[in-house]
């Protein structure tokens, strides 16, 4: 069973919008049993799929070992289920700061957990506490990049994260992919920064870059995926080609 993280402490450049559109693409076009997990207090991928009540059990009770994974689980439909997040876990960082073996806490649920092809875990933009529970918990990183002038800028600061977390927590923690996303090939800046990707990423970087759709946006105020909300747009056959490629290399 494959657990991938999308990650990128920058904030507003894609992830949340990458993990509910792949989730539902492997879901419901690959017939991937697809388990989502929402870590961010900003409860985005939750809201996504249109859950805005809090349920009971959320990923905040499964960090703090008061819920299983499976008690804090949704069916959004028999192939693709949910962790949601609470922003409660805005708390987490400071109250799980004295629990001994605090990076392995959302590992140590899921290893209970059988039955998925693939999990896909949404971290919030920063490279706290709950993003390196979330390194620590995968088997695969795919890193979300805005195709924009200062696109390359703090990668760095991750891939040392990423150093960190292999050496300490998650040796087999391997980087799978580099997205593309909100690509404008309209825009000189945005192929410049293509282009830049390809330079550095040249075996990672997905074939297929999501371009910038409003319809995206526009889903997931909806509370809906692009494939509900707009079926026959660009971003819904790059999400397709996403998932497509993540079950080549990855699953
Ligand atoms: N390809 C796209 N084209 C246009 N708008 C997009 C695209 N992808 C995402 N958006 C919109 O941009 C905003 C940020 O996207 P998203 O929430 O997925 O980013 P994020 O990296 O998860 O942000 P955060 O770091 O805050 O969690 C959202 O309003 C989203 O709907
Ligand atoms: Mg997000």
């Amino acid at each position: 069973m494959k657990i991938i993280t999308f990650a990128n402490h920058k904030g507003g450049v894609g992830k949340t919008t990458t993990v509910a559109n792949v989730g539902y693409a492997l879901a419901h076009h690959y017939n991937k049993r697809t388990l989502l997990v929402d870590t961010d207090p900003q409860t985005n991928l939750t809201a996504h799929f249109g859950v805005y009540e809090r349920p009971e059990n959320t990923i905040y009770e499964v960090l703090r070992a008061t819920a299983s994974i499976a008690e804090a689980t949704t069916q959004l439909s028999p192939m693709l289920h949910l962790v949601p997040s609470s922003l409660d876990v805005t708390n987490s960082e400071a109250e799980l700061q004295s629990v001994t073996g605090r990076e392995f806490l959302l590992r140590e649920a899921l290893e209970h957990v059988s039955g998925y092809d693939a999990i896909l875990i949404d971290t919030p933009p920063s490279l706290g506490l709950l993003t390196v529970n979330a390194f620590t918990a995968s088997t695969d990183v795919c890193i979300v990049v805005q195709t924009e002038f200062f696109a390359l800028q703090g990668l760095a600061k991750l891939y040392e994260i990423i150093g960190i977390v292999q050496k300490r927590t998650n040796p087999k923690l391997a980087v799978s992919g580099v997205i593309a996303t909100m690509f404008d090939r309209r825009k000189g800046m945005h192929c410049e920064a293509l282009q830049a990707l390809e330079t550095q990423f040249p075996h990672e970087l997905f074939p297929t870059h999501i371009s910038e759709v409003i319809a995206l946006a526009e889903a997931a105020s909806a509370g809906r995926s692009i494939f509900e909300y707009k079926p026959t747009s660009k971003a819904a056959e790059q999400y397709s080609e996403i998932a497509q490629t993540i079950v080549q290399r990855i699953l």
